[in-house]
C-alpha cells in the first residue's frame, strides 16, 4: 500500500521526492515551503516552524546535521526512509493512528516493537531478554501479518529487538520488500552486518540500524564481549560507505554513565557517521540481576543536563528513553505511542516489562491493543503528574503491581517466580531516591514558566 501516493497526490509527493533526492541543503527551504502544505496536527506544526529556525542558521548544530543527512545519504535510501519515515510514519501514519484510536476507543501506537527472535550470538551482562527462553521465534507469516495490521491501523514505523535480530536477516528483507512504505528499525549488536547484509539493506531501502554499544572499546568488550566494539565500527563504516542510515543503542549504568555522557563519546559517534543516539537507563529485569548497576539518580541526572546541552551543540539526533517525558508527555508505552511483541507472541507493554494478558498468535495486532493489561496501562497514562518520572516500572513501582493485578497479567520470563510486589520492593529505593530529585527539578522548572 502506498498510502503518501494514494492520500496526497502524485504532484507534491513528487515535489517532495525531488527535493529529498536533490543533495543540495540549499534547498531546504523549498522543502519546508512543500512540507507547510500537508495537512499535519497542531504539534507537527510546531516542530516545522522550530526547524525552520534552526535550519536558517547555518552555524547551527542542526543545519550541520541536515547537511550531512542529505548529503552523505544515498539517493535511494534518501527517498525511501524520507517518504515511509516522514510522510507515512509521521504526517500521514499519525492521522490514521488518531482517527482509528477514536473509533476503536483505546491507544493506537506510533510504533510497533517486535523481536523475530529470542536468540542471540552475545550474552551481554543484564540483558533485558537474558531471562526469555532464549529458543522462540515468530515465524515469517506472524511477522508479515501484524506489519499488514499495523499498516491499516496508519503504524508504519516497525522497530526489531531480540534477542539478536540480524540473526534472521533473510526474513527481515524479505519484510522490508514486501512492506515497502514502512521503515523498519532494527537493535543490533552489530557483529553480523557484513558486506552482503549491507548490500541487501541498501536494494531495499527502508532499513535502518541502531548499533549498541556501551561506550569506548574497554566498556563495550567488558559487557558484550572481546572485540564486538571492533566489529561494530566496522560495521558502522560499512554502512557510512554504502549511504545507508544509522545510529546507536547506549545503555548507561552506574559504570559508565560519565563515558557516555563526555563529549568525547558523542564527538566520536558523529566521526563515525552516526545521525541518532538512543539512550536508555539500565534496568534490573529478570531473576537474580544487579540492582547496584543502575544509574544513580544523581547520574540520570546528569545524563538529562548533558543530552540538553548535546541537542543545543551537536550534530546527532539524541533520545533519552526515561528521561524524555517532558517531550513525550510521560510513559509511551502500553500502545499508547508503541508496545512490545516479544519472539514468543507474548503481546508486552514495554520491552522492559515482562507480563502479558494474550499471545499475538491468538489474536489481531487491533484486539492486542484493547487487552486487559494494554488498558490497565492506558488509563493509569500518565503514571506521575511530574514528567520526570514517567515509567510504572522504575518511577512508580507501585503502579506496575497495580496494573499487573487489575489485568490478571501472567509474567512472560523463563524465571517467572519473582511477584511484582518483590519486584517493586527491589526497585523501591531507587524510585524514592530519584522521586525527591525530579520532584526537586519539576518544582524549579514549572516555575521558571510562571
Ligand atoms: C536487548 S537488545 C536486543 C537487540 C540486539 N541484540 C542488541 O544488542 O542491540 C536491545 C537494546 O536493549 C539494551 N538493553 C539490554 N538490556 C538492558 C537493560 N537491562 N536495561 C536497559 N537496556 C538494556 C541493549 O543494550 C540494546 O541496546
Ligand atoms: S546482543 Fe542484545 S540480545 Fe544479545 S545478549 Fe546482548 S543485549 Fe541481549
Amino acid at each position: 500500500m502506498d498510502l503518501a501516493r494514494s492520500q496526497l497526490g502524485e504532484k507534491i509527493v513528487g515535489q517532495g521526492l525531488k527535493y529529498l533526492l536533490s543533495k543540495d541543503i540549499d534547498d531546504l527551504d523549498k522543502l519546508i515551503y512543500w512540507a507547510e502544505k500537508l495537512p499535519m496536527p497542531q504539534n507537527h506544526r510546531v516542530y516545522l516552524e522550530s526547524a525552520k529556525k534552526f535550519l536558517k542558521d547555518k552555524d547551527s548544530n542542526w543545519y550541520q546535521f541536515a547537511q550531512r543527512l542529505l548529503r552523505e545519504t544515498d539517493p535511494y535510501v534518501k527517498e525511501k526512509i524520507g517518504m515511509n519515515f516522514f510522510l507515512n510514519a509521521n504526517f500521514l501514519g499519525v492521522q490514521r493512528q488518531n482517527k482509528m484510536a477514536k473509533e476503536l476507543g483505546h491507544s493506537v501506537p506510533w510504533a510497533i516493537l517486535i523481536d523475530p527472535t529470542e536468540r542471540c550470538n552475545l550474552n551481554c551482562t543484564g540483558c533485558w531478554a537474558g531471562d526469555y527462553q532464549r529458543s522462540e521465534e515468530l515465524d515469517f507469516e506472524t511477522l508479515d501479518r501484524v506489519m499488514t495490521e499495523a499498516e491499516e491501523l496508519g503504524i508504519f514505523f516497525t522497530i526489531m529487538s531480540g534477542g539478536e535480530p540480524t540473526l534472521r536477516k533473510r526474513d527481515i528483507i524479505k519484510l522490508a520488500e514486501k512492506h515497502p512504505s514502512q521503515v523498519i528499525h532494527l537493535f543490533t549488536n552489530g557483529t553480523l552486518v557484513d558486506d552482503e547484509f549491507v548490500a541487501e539493506m541498501m536494494r531495499v531501502g527502508n532499513i535502518t540500524l541502531a548499533f549498541s554499544i556501551e561506550g569506548f572499546e574497554e566498556s563495550t568488550d567488558s559487557r558484550r564481549g572481546k572485540s564486538v566494539f571492533k566489529k561494530v565500527m566496522e560495521a558502522m563504516d560499512r554502512m557510512r560507505k554504502a549511504g545507508l542510515i544509522f545510529g546507536v543503542s547506549v545503555t548507561y549504568t552506574r559504570k559508565n554513565t560519565e563515558e557516555l555522557a563526555s563529549e568525547e563519546f558523542v564527538d566520536m559517534l558523529v566521526d563515525k557517521g552516526a545521525t541518532f543516539a538512543w539512550y536508555f537507563t539500565y534496568v534490573p529485569v529478570g531473576k537474580d540481576v544487579d540492582v547496584e548497576l543502575m544509574a544513580t539518580p544523581e547520574q540520570r541526572a546528569y545524563m538529562y543536563e548533558k543530552v540538553l546541552e548535546y541537542r543545543r551543540t551537536k550534530p546527532i539526533f539524541i533520545m533519552d528513553f526515561w528521561n524524555d517525558g517532558e517531550i513525550s508527555h510521560g510513559c509511551i508505552a502500553g500502545g499508547k505511542r508503541y508496545l512490545h511483541i516479544n519472539a514468543k507472541g507474548d503481546v508486552e507493554p514495554c520491552a522492559f516489562v515482562h507480563y502479558a494478558t494474550c499471545n499475538i498468535k491468538d489474536l489481531s495486532l487491533k484486539d492486542a491493543l484493547s487487552s486487559p493489561l494494554m488498558l490497565a496501562y492506558q488509563k493509569r497514562q500518565p503514571f506521575n503528574m511530574n514528567h520526570h518520572r514517567p515509567c510504572p516500572l522504575i518511577d512508580n513501582p507501585e503502579m506496575m503491581v497495580e496494573i499487573v493485578r487489575e489485568s490478571g497479567a501472567y509474567s512472560t520470563q523463563v524465571n517467572a517466580d519473582e511477584t511484582p510486589e518483590e519486584f517493586a520492593q527491589k526497585l523501591k529505593n531507587y524510585s524514592d531516591s530519584w522521586g525527591r530529585l525530579a520532584d526537586a527539578k519539576w518544582a524549579k522548572s514549572c516555575a521558571a514558566v510562571k
